[in-house]
Order: C-alpha cells, then structure tokens, then sequence
C-alpha cells in the first residue's frame, strides 16, 4: 500500500493501478463504518484508493475544526487491514494550494435545508472537495456511507448536475451494538452523554415500528422517544423524500426520518429511510 502525501505522489500511485478503481472519502479517524465502505470498495473495483482529509472547506467558524481527531497512524492500519491500495492523506497547503478556492460547487436549495440549515455553506465545501478529489484520484465507482443522507443525496446530484463521469454507490449506516451509528465524533462523548445519544437511533426504530400508520404518527413517536430524553437537545426531526428533501405528508414507498442532536456539545446525525403508510391509528391494531 502507498500512502500518497502530495499530488505528485497521488498521480504517480495511481497512474500504476490497474483496472477499475474505487474511492472512499474520509476525514480520518476511521471506524467500522468506514471500514465497511472500504470493504465495498474493495469489492467493486479492482484497485481501491482511501483519501484521508479533514476538510476545513466544510467546517463553520465555531465548528470542532481543531480539535476533530487525526489518529494518522491508526488509521494507515486501518486502510492496510482493508487491503487499500492507495491512501491519499495531504494536508490543506496540497488540496488548497492557492489558499481558500474562488470557484466553488455550490449545493444549491438541497443544500440549505436540515444539516444545511445548523451548518450554512457545509455542503458547498463538501461537495468542492469531493469534487477535487474525484478530479484528483480518477475513479470508476466513488463509495457514500447513508449515514450521511443529505450528503449522499447531495454528491449524487452534482454527478448528475454536472456529468461527472463517475458511479456514486451508497452503503447503508454501521452501528453498535446498542444502535448507536458510528461516527468519527463518537469520541467526544463522555459515558453519560453517550447514553444520552442512544435516544437518536431508539427513536428512528421507535418511528420505524408505527409507520404504517402515516407521516404524523412516525413524527410523534421519534419526538416522543426524543423528548423523554433530558440529556439531549434536538435541532430537528424530518421525514422527507429521500431524493429531494422535500418534507413527506403523505403514504411513500420510501420516506428519510432524519435526526440531528447535540450530546453535550457533541452534534450527532442518524437516519433510517422507511416506508409510510397511511393506515390511522385505530385502524392499525391487531392484524398482522
Ligand atoms: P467522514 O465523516 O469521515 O465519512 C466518510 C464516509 O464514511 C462518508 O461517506 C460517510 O457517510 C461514511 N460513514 C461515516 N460513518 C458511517 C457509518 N456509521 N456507517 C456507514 N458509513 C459511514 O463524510 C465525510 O467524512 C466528509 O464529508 C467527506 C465526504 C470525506 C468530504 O470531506
């Protein structure tokens, strides 16, 4: 395996790949679910490249830039026990050479709903990295975790937006044992605000179980198991269409229960796409 650090680095890696080559994004601090995602890469392609890049691009001004944790070592093991080819893993002078870019990819509406709304121009700074890193390493498929919905959602659009040559493919979220979604910010959580988050994957399988009986009650239920929940303060809970974000108000094949919380000072995301239906509550008792 090369661990690229500069373009010039990356180019000459991956101009000796042969074959299909896949990508997995990341920002480090690898878990499970990364590790998943390169699995999945791995059994795509031929050749699989992981970058590792904490992109300041995508962070707010009051956001956890500094302190996001940057375990370099650990996570090279962690891309050699999955038999990456390539990890490209620069720092911001190689991505932004030029400083902070002028010309951006802009998410547009999707882009300033839910995460969008808590995080204004997030998603522009993804998706002008993503882009830069599509550009950079050349791939045939580029592997998304679910966990991140409105991203996938998001990079999805922009390859068809803008004709990137490139096949999107989503992987559905890994958990604990206990639910809780892995995220590289799990770290940040003491024991007790840990508890506390539990509460945000309870709730999407709480929602997921009264479903058939439409949007509202999916709504009630995720709020009600939220709620019950001191240690936790909710930024939002949304059903919306899975493809345009738009908020879902009626039966569907295919409905996204997305939550934000914060844990502490910890802001943590989940989410489980459903069917809903339309059945009202009383009319849902007893048969199977
Ligand atoms: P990061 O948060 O490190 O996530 C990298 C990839 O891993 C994303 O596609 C994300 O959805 C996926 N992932 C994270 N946790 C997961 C889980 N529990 N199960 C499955 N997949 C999971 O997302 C980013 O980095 C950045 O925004 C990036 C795309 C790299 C651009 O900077």
């Amino acid at each position: 395996m090369i661990v690229a650090r500069t373009r010039e680095e990356l180019a000459a890696a991956r101009d000796r790949l042969a074959g299909t080559v896949a990508v997995v994004m990341t920002m480090g601090a690898l878990h499970e679910g990364h590790r998943a995602l390169m699995r999945h890469a791995r059994a795509l392609a031929d050749s699989v490249v992981v970058t590792v890049f904490v992109n300041p691009l995508q962070f707010g001004p009051a956001e956890d830039l500094a302190r996001y944790p940057r375990p370099f070592d650990a996570d090279v093991k962690a891309c050699a026990e999955e038999g990456a080819d390539v990890v490209f893993a620069p720092v911001p002078d190689v991505v932004y050479p030029d400083g902070d870019p002028v010309v951006r990819v802009t998410a547009g509406p999707l882009g300033d709903v839910l995460e969008g709304a808590s995080r204004p121009g997030h998603f522009d700074g993804v998706l002008t990295v993503v882009a830069k890193l599509l550009h950079l390493t050349r791939p045939d498929v580029a592997v998304f975790g679910a966990k991140d919905a409105q991203q996938l959602v998001l990079v999805r659009r922009m390859v068809r937006d803008l004709d990137v040559g490139v096949t999107i493919v989503g992987v559905e979220t890994v958990r604990e044992a206990d639910g809780l979604a892995l995220s590289s910010r799990n770290a940040y959580l003491s024991p007790d605000e840990r508890t506390a988050a539990l509460a945000i994957s309870r709730a999407l399988r709480e929602a997921e179980t009264v479903a058939p009986q439409g949007p509202a009650a999916v709504l009630v239920a995720a709020n009600d198991v939220l709620d019950a929940e001191p240690g936790l303060r909710v930024e939002y809970v949304a059903l919306v269409d899975p493809d345009t974000l738009a908020p879902v108000d009626r039966s569907t094949e295919r409905a996204l229960l997305a939550v934000a919380a914060r844990s502490g000072s910890t802001r943590l995301i989940d989410n489980v796409t459903i069917p809903v239906g339309d059945r009202p509550t009383g009319m849902y008792s007893k048969e199977t």
